[in-house]
């Protein structure tokens, strides 16, 4: 803030609060001068006379001690420009102390449990409540309250995984992110050839009633362009999160339309990295959380 909008802001607070108690000040009574002698206004509406009396006492103070908090307030605290007030009150010191406390409480409790193997983890039940929290609010808006996931999020509880299920591969996805790239295909196969790309991929789960030439014309392309990163046989590639094909289980959805979409225009999935946000403790319970969901049955 500028020193000049600060004293802007100063002004007008001083003006308001000068402003009310000069008015308090001036409506106590009215100038007993002005007025007929039998003290009222001598205004008189509908048979009711108005009376000059004081505001009822009470009522007066009232007024003054909302003024009196005002200036104690904002001597207090910060709420006059660039003036911090005299306690040294700010919401960054305020969340500081937060953390400091928290970390007080709990940090123990994340040390140790951060030094557990994945697999003692998943069968602790305490831990798992507290990972299980900590998916509630970080993770289920995209993967679902109950990590089924929905179309582009994977599901977290089926043990088929884009990037591999073992605790640290897990662990890693959740600290670094994931992007999965796949590329859009239009330009490079043309239309007739995303559709016999996509009907080979169909094939590869045993997809019936598919057009067997498009299909044969569809395998060389498969090998040329996608075995890359989908494998020869198409079982996919952790390292890249290439789906494997062969299963029935789709990111995407698994209808011809929407794989022919898949190809046409590619795919670019977006796991958000955490180490930042829930620190390497936070997500080591986590890991242990997911792989619990897919092996403790
Ligand atoms: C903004 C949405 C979003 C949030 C929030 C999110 N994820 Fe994800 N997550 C994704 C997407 C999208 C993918 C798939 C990435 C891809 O397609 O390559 C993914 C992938 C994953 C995978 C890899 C699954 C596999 O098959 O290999 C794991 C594990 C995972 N997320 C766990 C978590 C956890 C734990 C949290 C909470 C800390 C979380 N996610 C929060 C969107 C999200
Ligand atoms: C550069 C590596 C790469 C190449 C090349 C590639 N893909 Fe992919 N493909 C991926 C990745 C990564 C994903 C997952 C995208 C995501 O997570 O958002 C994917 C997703 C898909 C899906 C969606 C699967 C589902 O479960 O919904 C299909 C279908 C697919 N690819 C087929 C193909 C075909 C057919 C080709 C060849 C024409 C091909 N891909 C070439 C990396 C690749």
């Amino acid at each position: 803030m500028s020193n000049f909008w600060s004293f802007y802001i100063i002004a007008i607070v001083a003006l308001n609060i000068g402003g009310c108690a000069w008015l308090l000040m001036w409506t106590r009574t009215m100038d007993k001068d002005d007025m007929p002698a039998d003290g009222t206004t001598g205004h008189v509406y509908d048979g009711i006379r108005e009376y000059n009396n004081p505001l009822p006492r009470w009522w007066l103070w009232l007024f003054w001690i909302t003024i009196f908090f005002a200036i104690g307030y904002l001597t207090l605290y910060p709420g006059l420009g660039k003036f911090q007030g005299v306690l040294g009150w700010s919401s960054h010191n305020e969340l500081a102390k937060d953390e400091k406390d928290y970390q007080a409480q709990y940090g123990a409790i994340y040390a140790n449990y951060a030094k557990m193997p994945f697999e003692q983890l998943a069968k602790d039940d305490r831990a798992m409540k507290i990972a299980g929290r900590l998916f509630a609010n970080n993770c289920s808006a995209c993967h679902g309250a109950d990590a089924h996931g929905g179309r582009g999020f994977p599901n977290l509880t089926d043990n088929d995984w884009l990037y591999g299920g073992e605790p640290d591969r897990i662990y890693e996805t959740i600290m670094e992110g994931r992007n999965g790239m796949m590329p859009a295909w239009k330009d490079i196969l043309g239309a007739q050839g995303v559709k016999e790309a996509a009907s080979y991929a169909l094939s590869l789960s045993g997809r019936e009633n598919l057009d067997h030439k498009l299909v044969a014309a569809g395998q060389e392309k498969f090998a040329t362009n996608c075995a890359a990163c989908h494998g020869p046989d198409g079982k996919g590639n952790p390292m890249m999160g290439a789906p494997n094909l062969t299963d029935t289980i789709w990111l995407y959805g698994g209808s011809e339309s929407t794989v022919i979409k898949t190809l046409t225009e590619g795919r670019n999935g977006m796991m958000p990295a955490w180490k930042d946000i829930l620190g390497p403790e936070r997500v080591h319970l986590l890991a242990a959380y997911v792989w619990s969901m897919s092996h403790n049955k």
